[in-house]
């Protein structure tokens, strides 16, 4: 069954996007250099005195976020991945969070950040975050580059935001639309010209 509805759902991805675009600049590289840098001080002052930080991103989207984070933290830093996935191809959330990869080490007792892209119907954050709880961390704080607070439909905020955002469809600086987009240095919303 669930074969058949990821075939479905891989056909309505590649049809839709198909569809001709173009991405208007919402967030330019600069703002989001900045407000990296503001983020890692208000992170730093969280976590100081930390013998070591699990920096867990949440793949695909967070890759080029925690890249610029952990360069910016003055901090002793790991980095670990975790893989949860709620989108098919398309634009709507699937409301079902599946965990396709698990982290690679153990975080009990560590000081945890986890990092995710855009926070939106707020299934994905809040799934991983009971799952990181579960296990037992001893501190364990999220960041997110984007929120739009106004598709939420489960009550969770990250600890840190980067920016709040409207309802838009957005790509770029590792966030992607049917896979493309994620090499853009800056955050720009899908504009469909069809
Ligand atoms: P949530 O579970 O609905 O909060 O969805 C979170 C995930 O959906 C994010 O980690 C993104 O991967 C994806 N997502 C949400 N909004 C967008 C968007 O505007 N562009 C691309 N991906 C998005
Ligand atoms: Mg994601």
């Amino acid at each position: 069954m669930s074969e058949i509805r990821n075939v479905v759902e891989k056909i309505k991805g590649d049809l839709m996007s198909e569809r001709p675009y173009v991405i208007d600049e919402m967030i330019s590289a600069k703002a989001i250099a900045a407000r990296v840098e503001e983020l890692c001080k208000n992170i730093q002052n969280e976590f100081v005195g930390t013998d070591k930080l699990i920096v867990v991103g949440l793949l695909r989207g967070s890759f080029v976020f925690i890249a610029d984070l952990v360069r910016e933290l003055d901090l002793p830093v790991e980095v670990d991945f975790l893989e949860a996935s709620s989108y098919g191809d398309g634009m709507e959330s699937s409301r079902e969070v599946r965990i396709l990869k698990d982290l690679r080490g153990a975080i009990e007792g560590r000081d945890v950040l986890v990092v995710e892209d855009i926070v939106d119907t707020g299934y994905t954050l809040s799934h991983v975050i009971s799952l990181l709880k579960s296990r037992g961390p001893a501190r364990l704080k999220s960041i997110a580059l984007l929120d739009k607070p106004s598709r939420r439909e489960i009550d969770v905020k990250a600890d840190w935001t980067g920016f709040e955002i409207p309802d838009e469809f957005v790509v770029g600086y590792g966030i992607d639309y049917a896979q493309r987009n994620r090499n853009l240095d800056h955050i720009g919303k899908v504009r469909f010209i069809d």
